[in-house]
């Protein structure tokens, strides 16, 4: 029905090496590697954007599933398209003005739109964007408030991963923030097939096992 995705979240990664560790990660069994981009504003946190994309899109050709904690997502789509960004996952909360807009644009740079929201955003928000023509096909719940890494992950948020399932059978639907091998087990059982985790894969003796057990947890 859906295929599992794990995405490394490069955020716990050595920045300072990122090609090295990209390739450390898909060599751990990697499908994507996910690359948080945040301005300072949307949340309060900064962290990389098109240049560094661009940067390492020279070392490798894995899908950049990019994440935009920012403002003014409709900015990114042009820089981050030419950047080579495979993925332009944008947070509903900034965009709920200009959603159709910014659907359309990423798909005319080549990149795969997904929508992503925070904890105390309700589902409904985002099923008019996943109907109907530019239907998007990946939802990103969040199950931590942005920002940073290594917090705890939010199981209440399994609700809106459990509706999303059942009214979207093939629909791609994320998790993000907090999932590990302690927290798998509630998310893919909820429907969750595309993970991302940063500090129980980085902070793993073993990231290839971490990432392997992940992986059995999506019911394929
Ligand atoms: C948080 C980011 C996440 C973060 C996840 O705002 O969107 O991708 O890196 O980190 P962990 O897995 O450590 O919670
Ligand atoms: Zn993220």
């Amino acid at each position: 029905m859906v295929k599992a995705i794990i995405a490394p979240s490069m955020l716990s990664s050595d920045f300072a090496n990122l090609a090295s560790e990209a390739e450390r990660m898909l060599n751990c069994g990697a499908d994507w590697l996910h690359m948080d981009i945040m301005d300072g504003h949307f949340v309060p946190n900064l962290t990389l954007g098109a240049p560094i994309i661009e940067s390492l899109r020279k070392h490798t050709k894995a899908y950049l599933d990019c994440h935009l904690m920012v403002t003014n997502p409709l900015d990114y789509v042009e820089p981050l398209g030419k950047a080579g960004a495979s993925g332009f996952t944008f947070h509903i909360e900034a965009s709920r003005d200009n959603w159709q807009e910014l659907v359309q644009r990423i798909k005319s740079k080549g990149m795969k739109p997904g929508v992503s929201l925070k904890p105390g955003t309700p589902i409904e928000e985002v099923y008019p964007l996943l109907d109907g023509e530019n239907a998007i096909e990946l939802v990103l719940v969040m199950t931590v408030e942005p920002g940073f890494g290594g917090q705890k992950f939010m199981p209440e948020m399994m609700d809106k991963v459990h509706t999303l399932r059942k009214k979207y059978p093939s629909l791609d639907i994320e998790v993000d923030g907090g999932l590990g091998p302690s927290t798998i087990e509630a998310a893919t059982s909820a429907g969750a097939n595309c993970i991302v985790a940063g500090s129980s894969v980085f902070g793993a003796p073993d990231p290839a096992q971490v990432i392997t057990l992940l992986r059995g947890s999506v019911e394929e």
